[in-house]
């Protein structure tokens, strides 16, 4: 019998993807078949969605999460609102179809697979309702919308971003909008450009300061309704109310293909450890989501550590510990995961990054009187000690910041390997948050294991050969294409903001919900920002937050991964992953943890 393969789903419509390269305006040879073929990808949402529908209450007013009445003190006009729904049209209220609307929308943070989708939705919305309705994007994030930078986003403009990676139709970027002067330019762009709507698509901090534009905007009477849209890779906006962000399905995908790659190469070879940092600031869900995956030898999370208040010594104890229980099975090879954030969870570390980040926050202002005798920022001195990539420069700077620590923070910070040390120095994000993205805590681990077998290799405990090679998946998971997933779950995201500022739904967050069915299954609409919130003590002040979502070491995922992971150290059960699936039996699988569920 002659062997017959299945057609994709482009070769089987030839006209249709000639239309497609045509539209572009690509020559063909600049254009993979994969690319042409996710732009003919149609996003799948419930039907509700593709017709007339209606957006009606369908809760009691919502209490925020706790300190109700100081959330509602700082938000009188957008809080106790009820949870909403989007229906169809029952006939019963007038339908505000037909009037033009003008939107406005930006990206917030880091990148997103999935984020030109909520554009594409938003889009599609507005031309459903009346052709007349115009969509404009602020470039570079919430700048954008402080310095009114915008453009127009068309058909033409946005066709070849469709089903696509990256945030750069738009940009993003990390400005928090929160003084005045900042809350003052936002509300002028908006009225200038009389948008009847601002979506802001972003993370939990980027939802927050939604939150405070939307009551800034009702309070000075303007009636641009703000509305957000969950993104993170991370996975940590997730709640009561919102199942998922977007992003962490691909993400998660894409890393799990890498981690199962490394796997299979530690296990050929036979020759190295592959130590993989993957993203996650402060929460493990990808490195959680990454271990029920692809099976490593060992996966660090975060949040157990910080649970059994794990040092740097005995992290390092116990990679060492599984390191000799392999060579004596002869394996000298491995694969370990560790999350991004994990230097912040270690209590030792912890302690000393925030003596850090005092020390560093009394120094002189970066640009401020750096000649003659004033003393030149020390986290400026570690970000040139930390490019130069020079050891002594390093240790000049450790030396001269150490003598501002207590004397365990002192000693900590001297012991540890001086490219780390001054990395740990270096200069904070617009927060004033240590940047755990520029930190290399896999070659900390790898560099102290080393020391340590080497120590036991001197007291006749270890026969073995420890070589590592030390990976950081990061920015390569935050704009590849996105999943089927995020395509979808992006596109109606995206339609149902449009709905509820449509229906002058100031303050909410849009969602959907249902996510493990189909998504013509979906339930969508708005949930009220304030829901959300809680108060929190951050950098000294309480403050307004949506809370993180960080790995419940109750819940069934990570129970799952606690029960499985004795059995990977030893015997090399790597799953071997592939990469993301487009089409076929695979290409709407959804991640381990939103198929548990916690
Ligand atoms: P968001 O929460 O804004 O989506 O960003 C998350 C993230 O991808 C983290 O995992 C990572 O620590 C951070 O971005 C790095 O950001 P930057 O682009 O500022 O280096």
């Amino acid at each position: 019998m002659p062997l017959t393969l299945a057609k994709l789903p482009y070769e089987q419509d030839p006209e249709a993807i000639e239309l497609s390269r045509k539209r572009l305006g690509i020559r063909v040879e600049k254009h993979t078949p994969l690319a042409l073929q996710r732009h003919l990808y149609r996003p799948r949402c419930p039907p509700v969605l593709r017709g007339a529908f209606t957006v009606r209450r369908a809760s009691s007013p919502q209490s925020a999460m706790d300190h109700d009445e100081r959330i509602k003190a700082l938000f009188p006009h957008v809080h106790h609102k009820p949870i909403v729904e989007i229906a169809f049209h029952d006939g019963e209220k007038p339908m505000s179809i037909g009037r033009p609307l003008r939107l406005g929308v930006l990206f917030s943070g880091g990148p997103a697979p999935g984020g030109h989708n909520v554009l594409a939705g938003l889009h599609d919305f507005l031309a459903s309702r009346n052709i007349s309705s115009s969509l404009v994007g602020f470039l570079g994030g919430p700048s954008g919308l402080i310095e009114g930078k915008y453009k127009e986003i068309t058909e033409e403009t946005l066709f070849r971003y469709r089903n696509q990676g990256g945030f750069h139709l738009l940009g993003s970027g990390r400005t928090k909008i929160e003084t005045p002067e900042q809350l003052d330019a936002a509300f002028t762009t908006c009225e200038r450009l009389q948008l009847d709507g601002l979506v802001i698509v972003g993370g939990d901090d980027s939802n927050t300061n939604a939150c405070v534009l939307a009551e800034y905007i009702a309070a000075r009477g303007g009636t641009t309704c703000v509305v957000g849209v969950p993104k993170t890779i991370d996975g940590d906006l997730r709640n009561a109310y919102i199942e998922a962000s977007f992003g962490f399905d691909s993400a998660c995908k894409l890393y799990a293909e890498i981690v199962s790659n490394l796997a299979l190469d530690a296990v050929s070879a036979q020759k190295v450890y592959h130590i993989c940092r993957l993203m996650g600031r402060s929460a493990s869900h990808i490195t959680l989501e990454v271990a029920l995956q692809t099976h490593p030898n060992l996966a660090i999370i975060s949040e157990e550590v910080a649970a059994h208040k794990q040092t740097l010594g005995m992290i390092v104890d116990t990679i060492a510990d599984l390191v000799c229980e392999r060579a004596a099975l002869a394996k000298n090879y491995g694969v370990i995961i560790l999350p991004e954030g994990l230097v912040e969870f270690m209590p030792d570390i912890k302690s000393l990054i925030q003596e850090l980040n005092e020390v560093l926050a009394q120094a002189p202002a970066r640009n401020g009187v750096a000649a003659g005798d004033a003393p030149q920022n020390p986290s400026e001195e570690a970000d040139e000690a930390n490019a130069l990539g020079d050891p002594d420069a390093s240790l000049v700077v450790i030396r001269r910041i150490a003598q501002r620590l207590s004397k365990e923070s002192a000693e900590l910070l001297s012991s540890l390997p001086s490219a780390f040390a001054v990395q740990l120095c270096m200069d904070r994000d617009p927060h004033g948050n240590v940047q755990v993205s520029k930190i290399e805590s896999e070659r900390l681990v790898a560099e102290m294991v080393e020391r340590e077998l080497e120590k036991r290799k001197q007291e006749g405990t270890y026969r073995g050969k420890f070589s590592a090679v030390t990976h950081f998946l990061g920015y390569e998971g935050r704009c590849g294409l996105p999943s089927n997933f995020d395509c979808n779950y992006c596109y109606v995201l995206g339609l149902v903001a449009g709905g509820l500022v449509e229906n002058g739904c100031n303050g909410y967050i849009a969602r959907a919900t249902g996510l493990t069915q189909a998504p013509e299954l979906w339930h969508v609409g708005g949930v009220p920002l304030t829901a959300m919130m809680t108060i929190e003590r951050r950098k000294g002040r309480d403050i307004p937050v949506i809370s993180k979502s960080v790995v419940d070491m109750a819940g069934p995922i990570f129970q799952n991964f606690k029960r499985e992971r004795h059995s990977w150290a030893l015997s090399d059960d790597y799953r071997i992953v592939g990469p993301m699936q487009f089409y076929g039996d695979g290409a709407d699988c959804l991640t381990i943890s939103m198929q548990i569920g916690d």
